[in-house]
Formats: structure tokens, C-alpha cells, sequence
């Protein structure tokens, strides 16, 4: 059974793991981050992972940049790799990345969730067609903490960002592809994903919320 989880940092199993699956299906679509930005991706606790039989077959990561504690946050999904393919993972990655960041943050719509990506690829398709993120120019303060992350914007790449009926799309689209406790299954094929995250239960998809 295909296995949905949150990477921790205090597990060097999944930080070995993540590393490894990174490195072995190396691909020009993932920017390889420096270290500490991918140690600090996983103490967000919002890393997620595809497992089968103890084999990462797929990862999303978060990156936070921030100026201030009282500023506006932005969260980078990035890193995102699926080496299981035609069954729709990097959206169902992305809704439960929406939906565990709505939850936490109380929606705040001083918090900008964002993706960087190339135009004509698969990543771009998924990301507007399915999961609803609209193309954005990203604030002069993101650019400069890119920039000092070590991670300036790439030229050839854009962004997007989810808007509030992005987010609330998310839990929708979870919710039709619920078929049991904490079972969903795959937005495309037969395929079935168990959710082992510590933080979700089904009812969380039945929470609603403004769209502004
Ligand atoms: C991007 C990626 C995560 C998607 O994997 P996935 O979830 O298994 O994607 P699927 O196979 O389910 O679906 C691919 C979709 O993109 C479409 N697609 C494929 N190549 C495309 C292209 N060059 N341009 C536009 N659409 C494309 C497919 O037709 C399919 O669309 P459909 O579902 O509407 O039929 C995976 O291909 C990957 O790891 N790529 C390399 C790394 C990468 O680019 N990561 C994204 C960084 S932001």
C-alpha cells in the first residue's frame, strides 16, 4: 500500500532517505538546495513523502522565508519529485501541502503559498490545471530572501501562487477522493494512498472557511 508521510527532522532515517531519493532520481526540474534549507524544509513538519514498502516514491518540501515574525510569510512548495507516475501524486501531494498549511495557519491571508515553475512541463500542467494556482509576480521582499537563501529566481522560471479558492478547492478535492479512514484514493488509475500523518483525520476535510 502507497503511503502518505510527514518527514521529520529528527529522524535520520528520513533525512538519509530523502537525500537519497533526491540524489537518485536527480532530475533538471528539482533545484538541489543547500543543506540547511532542506534541514529547515523538514522542521517545518510539513515535509511530505510517498512510501511503498519502505521506498520513497515520491516528496514535496516546504520553504519558509520570512522577514519578521509579524511580516508576511511565504511557503515554497518545492523539491517536489514523483518518480510514480500517471496516477496524479504531485496534486494529491499538493492539496494535503494546502490543506496541513490552512489548517495551521489559520488561513491567513498574510501568508502566501507559492511554487516555481518551468513553463511547458508537467509540473506547470498539474499546478494550474489541477490544483488551482494562478501565476504571480513575486514582492521585491521574496526576490531578497531568495536571493540571500541562496536560491535567486531562475529566469526561465515563473511562479505561482495559491489563491484562498485554491486552498478551499484542496479540501474538496480531497474530499471526493476519500473512500475510508484516512484512504483516498489516486486522482487518476486505481491506485490507493493511505494517509499516515500524525495530524490528519477525516473529519478535517469538513471544515470550511471564507473565501477572503
Ligand atoms: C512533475 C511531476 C512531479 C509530476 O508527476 P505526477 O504527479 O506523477 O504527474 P502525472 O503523471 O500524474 O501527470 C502528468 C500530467 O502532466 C501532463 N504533462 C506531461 N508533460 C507535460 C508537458 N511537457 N507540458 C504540459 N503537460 C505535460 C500529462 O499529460 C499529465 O496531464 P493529465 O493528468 O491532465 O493527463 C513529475 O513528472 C516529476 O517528478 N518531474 C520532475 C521533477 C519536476 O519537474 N518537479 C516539479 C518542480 S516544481
Amino acid at each position: 500500500m502507497l503511503e502518505l508521510h510527514n518527514l521529520s527532522s529528527d529522524n535520520e532515517r528520513d533525512i538519509d532517505r530523502l537525500i537519497g531519493f533526491l540524489a537518485e532520481y536527480d532530475d533538471p526540474g528539482v533545484r538541489m538546495r543547500p543543506r540547511d534549507a532542506v534541514d529547515a524544509a523538514l522542521e517545518t513538519g510539513l515535509a511530505l513523502a510517498l512510501i511503498r514498502d519502505g521506498k520513497i516514491l515520491g516528496c514535496s518540501l516546504v520553504y519558509d522565508f520570512f522577514e519578521n515574525v509579524d511580516g508576511p510569510v511565504f511557503s515554497e512548495i518545492g523539491t517536489m519529485r514523483v518518480t510514480l507516475n500517471g496516477q496524479g501524486l504531485q496534486n494529491l501531494l499538493s492539496y494535503f501541502h494546502l490543506v496541513q498549511i490552512s489548517l495551521e495557519d489559520d488561513f491567513s491571508p498574510d501568508h502566501n503559498v507559492f511554487a516555481v515553475v518551468q513553463p511547458n512541463t508537467a509540473s506547470e500542467h498539474n499546478l494550474k490545471t489541477k490544483v488551482g494556482m494562478k501565476p504571480w509576480q513575486p514582492p521585491e521582499v521574496l526576490q531578497r530572501l531568495r536571493r540571500s537563501a541562496g536560491v535567486p529566481f531562475a529566469a526561465e522560471k515563473y511562479c505561482l501562487v495559491a489563491p484562498p479558492n485554491c486552498r478551499k478547492a484542496a479540501f474538496k478535492n480531497l474530499r471526493d477522493l476519500l473512500i475510508g479512514d484516512r484512504l483516498f484514493k489516486t486522482p487518476k488509475g486505481e491506485g490507493r494512498l493511505l494517509i499516515k500523518t500524525g495530524w490528519f483525520s477525516n473529519d478535517l476535510l469538513d471544515i470550511d472557511f471564507d473565501d477572503d
